[in-house]
């Protein structure tokens, strides 16, 4: 079937259905053109708590689509592929966090969203890329933090904040595998270029990056600096929303250590979902996002407070 055809059938779907579609800034176009809301993790968490519709399709990965039911536990949740997980969420099981909660009781546990719900039912906070100093910055001076599953965001937070934290051995697959060697062939090519990067990147990139930001923070910088060429390192889907942003700019992805398939770095779990599998997923109704109730109430503690922040 043709791209304008998936389309149709959708957006009659999403009609009938009373659905909202929800995007990640690294879905493919197509999926971030159909969706009702584009956004980061921070903005699609405050779409999915304010949400008046009967169904939610997450065009992005399982912690995302789980974060919506936890903020809506009466609405149906779709999530277009089972499959989307997230190489952080991963790398942090629960049991393994609550034994390495126990070995530093006294120490506040903050989490990066990119884990699963049973990991945010036993964290203090949850914070998003966009908000992470201010809710480290919200914790009382004297106390000591732990942070997880990223430890480069971690790292970057005790640099930005000057607080001591334990942090949780994770990381993003994208954003630790772009090269440093093609980054710099890339600035000896375009010196005049800002580089901007994710905090999920690997220290070396953010010490030299001219911005360091989330998925927002960076369509923004874009947006309203005056240059006119920035090399961008994060998940290369972003530069679907930065283009529209910013139309005159250049802009050019890191490209990752190994890339064969593609000129740049992408997600492999973000990239699961297609306008095909967007489709399949509401009139089926299924894969449907269904977590216990006593989990929901425990993993909403910690959102609710990070989302009550100014
Ligand atoms: P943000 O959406 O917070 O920028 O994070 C990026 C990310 O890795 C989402 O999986
Ligand atoms: Fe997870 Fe990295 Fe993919 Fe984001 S880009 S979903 S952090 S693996």
């Amino acid at each position: 079937m043709k791209k304008n055809e998936w389309v149709e059938k959708i957006n009659q779907l999403r009609k009938e259905m009373n659905a909202v579609i929800l995007a990640h800034y690294y879905q493919e176009g197509d999926v971030q053109d159909i969706a009702d809301y584009v956004g980061d993790s921070l903005e699609l968490s405050r779409k999915a708590a304010a949400i008046d519709a009967d169904v939610i399709v997450f065009a992005g990965v399982h912690f995302m689509a789980e974060t919506a039911k936890i903020l809506n536990p009466a609405k149906k949740v779709l999530l277009p592929d089972l499959q989307a997980g997230c190489s952080l969420a991963d790398s942090c099981p629960a049991e393994e966090f609550r034994k390495f909660r126990l070995q530093y009781p006294d120490h506040v546990a903050v989490t990066y969203i990119n884990c699963s719900a049973e990991v945010k039912a036993l964290s203090d906070w949850v914070c998003t890329s966009a908000n992470a100093v201010k809710v480290i910055q919200s914790i009382p001076e004297d106390k000591k933090i732990l942070f997880a599953p990223d430890k480069n965001l971690g790292d970057y937070l005790i640099r930005q904040t000057g607080r001591e934290m334990v942090l949780w051995d994770g990381v993003c697959v994208v954003h630790e595998a772009f090269s440093l060697e093609k980054l710099v062939e890339l600035v000896k090519a375009y010196p005049s270029a800002r580089i901007i990067a994710h905090p999920e990147s690997d220290p070396i990139l953010l010490k030299i990056a001219h911005f360091v930001g989330s998925t927002s923070a960076m369509l923004k910088y874009v947006q309203e600096d005056s240059r006119q060429i920035y090399i961008v390192g994060t998940e290369e889907g972003i530069l679907h929303q930065m283009q529209k942003f910013a139309p005159e700019k250049t802009l050019i992805p890191v490209p990752a250590v190994e890339d064969n398939t593609c000129a740049c770095s992408q997600c492999a779990y973000m990239k699961l979902n297609t306008l095909e599998k967007l489709y399949q997923c509401m009139i089926k109704g299924g894969p449907e996002i269904n977590l216990d109730p006593a989990l929901i109430e425990k993993a909403l503690i910690p959102i609710q407070k990070m989302l009550s922040l100014p």
